[in-house]
């Protein structure tokens, strides 16, 4: 049998034979603050494709290959079935200018056929657009590599990838299907040619969207995307990605008697949640923290229901550090992190479980709102008060609930902002304290300092650096963001001299607001975590919004000018969790 781990180690030295270089997985916890979570391999090359990064620079080769740690969150309600996950292995090779589609797709065609020994039931690709003409070219490769290869043709919604996120890069695609051991033809492989750019997301693309059109990249690009999980059950011939190697010694942990539906369920998200808190995700109502949330807390409503102890949840998530600690060492890292952060949301969780449920039990019917009673008051997510509800939450759908869900988080925001400024009292923002005037001038240049940090920090670092957190006290500003290694002192000094080239220059700083779609337009940076409201406010450190040095979602309040911060200086850099570092730094 082919283990997965010699399919990860095949795919990695085939393409290392083929001059790609071997770059690490991303965190699932994106720099890209558009997208909440990393859903693709592609991802972390985005700069890449459009031109703004140089792939030979920064890993000394135009083509890349990779094995990314992934999550969707849109197949959450499909999970249970044979092959559908929340986090997976996603296996991709990529070029930014280096090869086309004939390389493309003949690579991809001697790795399933040679490396992996399977035959190919057919391959589709794009049958053209309005804008996009017909990819004649790569059913012709195809055809050339195998006479009587099977060429469907499919249209836009099937076989064209992207953009990700707000926008990015996107093109055609071709994919290529097996069959499984249930005698199934499943897709396994998906080949992007990144030949555009488009100003929005993936629904305005297909909606059509008007002022909205597909510009050419400058250079043509390679993403493709192979799920390990799938193509270890094809290969191991098993019926259910359950069954293969990566899931076989969690499921085997689990009771017999458990239903086959439950165990998948409960599989996939300990995986799920033992990654999310490797990398440094914690259970909250918001962001990422809420994906986790959700998975952990099914977990625990499962293991209720079935009169399981939580110890069974500590031993699967143990497993999996066992078992993918060789591949993805921030797991054995954040080990007792992980065990210790599952257990403080079961105390959490504890207090409510038994009266949600009994809640449910004596509910004769069940809506969004209802439900979303039941999160706000006993905690009971979504997923577990569908699936209690059984018929009685058949009013219940997600459109509905992230709705409710939404409006709440909306005006919990709005309560939040009120406090800013208010008589010069106490300020306590969540991110700015002072107790009087005094201290709020102080906060106000520290909070200024912030924004020049930031941006500092990602001219000197790069795009990978987002704002993860930020805490400002009268005697300090710490600034957390996401990068994956320590900052070195030299690229500390060179931030500082930046920041304090800023405040030499006595910028004005001042705000437009903007509706919120046209804020996200101004490049302005926001931090993923927050829910805006429909306008806000872009605090610009610059003489116009254009030419501005930083540019950033923000409710203040900050100086008028930078002169006013009159010197800044870094204290202290260190690590707070897998791939997030923290910044101390103070003004005079
Ligand atoms: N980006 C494409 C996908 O995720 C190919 O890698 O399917």
């Amino acid at each position: 049998m082919i283990r997965s781990t010699d399919i990860r180690a095949k795919f990695s030295a085939f393409w290392k034979s083929r001059g790609h270089a071997a770059v690490p997985s991303s965190s699932l916890v994106p720099s890209d603050p558009s997208v909440l979570l990393t859903t693709a391999g592609m991802q972390q090359f985005k700069p890449y494709y459009t031109g703004e990064a140089d792939p030979v620079r920064d890993f000394g080769s135009k083509s890349a290959a990779s094995c990314q740690k992934s999550f969707r969150t849109s197949d959450i309600d499909e999970v249970g079935d044979e092959r559908h996950l929340t986090f997976f292995e996603m296996l991709g090779n990529f070029s930014f200018g280096g090869y086309g589609k004939r390389e493309a797709i003949t690579y991809a065609y001697d790795f399933i056929t040679a490396e992996m020994g399977l035959a190919i039931s057919y391959v589709t690709v794009f049958e053209g657009s309005a804008s996009v003409p017909r990819d004649e070219e790569s059913a012709g490769i195809w055809k050339e590599l195998k006479s009587d290869i099977d060429v469907r043709y499919e249209g836009m919604e099937d076989v064209f990838w992207g953009p990700t996120g707000s926008s990015g890069p996107c093109g055609p695609t071709t994919e290529i299907y097996v069959r499984n051991g249930a005698g199934e033809d499943i897709e396994i492989w998906n080949i992007v040619f990144n030949q555009f750019l488009y100003p929005g997301s993936r629904e305005e693309l297909l909606a059509g969207t008007a002022d909205k059109e597909l510009k050419p990249l400058a250079q043509f690009g390679v993403d493709t995307g192979m799920g390990l999980e799938r193509l270890a059950m094809v290969v191991q011939k098993t019926k259910t990605v359950f069954e293969t190697d990566l899931f076989a010694p969690l499921i085997a942990a689990l009771p017999a008697e458990l239903d086959e539906r439950t165990k998948r369920v409960i599989a996939d998200h300990a995986r799920g949640s033992a990654f999310l808190l490797s990398d440094g995700v914690r259970p909250s109502n918001k962001g990422a923290g809420y994906v986790l949330r959700r998975l952990m807390r099914r977990v625990f409503a499962y293991m209720h229901l079935n009169a399981l102890s939580n110890d069974i949840f500590e031993a699967l998530m143990k497993i999996v550090i066992a078992e993918y600690g060789p591949e993805y060492q921030g797991l054995m890292k954040e080990r007792d992190g992980i065990i210790d952060a599952m257990w403080a949301e079961w105390e959490q969780f504890a207090r409510t479980l038994d009266r949600g449920v009994k809640a449910i039990a004596a509910m004769p019917s069940i809506d969004s709102k209802a439900a979303f009673d039941l999160y706000q008051s006993m905690g009971m997510t979504y997923e577990i008060v569908k699936e209690l509800g059984g018929t009685k939450a058949r009013g219940l759908n997600r459109e509905d609930f992230d709705r409710e869900f939404a409006k709440h988080q909306a005006s919990s925001r709005a309560g939040a902002e009120k406090k800013f400024g208010g008589h010069g009292l106490i300020l306590d923002t969540g991110e700015l304290k002072a107790g009087n005037e005094e201290e709020l001038k102080k906060v106000t240049r520290l909070h200024t300092a912030t924004h020049l940090l930031q941006q500092a920090l990602k001219d000197v670092l790069g795009g990978e650096v987002a704002q993860r957190g930020s805490d400002i006290t009268v005697e300090r500003t710490r600034f957390d963001f996401s990068f994956p290694r320590k900052v070195l002192p030299e690229e500390l000094k060179k931030a500082e001299d930046i920041v304090n080239a800023k405040i030499a220059e006595d910028l004005p700083m001042t705000f437009v607001e903007l509706p919120i779609e046209e804020a996200k337009k101004t490049g302005a940076l926001y931090y993923f975590k927050e829910k805006y409201p429909e306008r806000v406010k872009v605090y610009y450190a610059g003489r116009s919004l254009e030419t501005a040095y930083s540019r950033e979602f923000c409710g203040g309040p900050h100086v008028t000018h930078t002169g006013e911060l009159k010197k800044f200086r870094i204290m202290k850099e260190e690590a707070t969790s897998a791939g997030i570092r923290r910044i101390r730094a103070t003004v005079e």
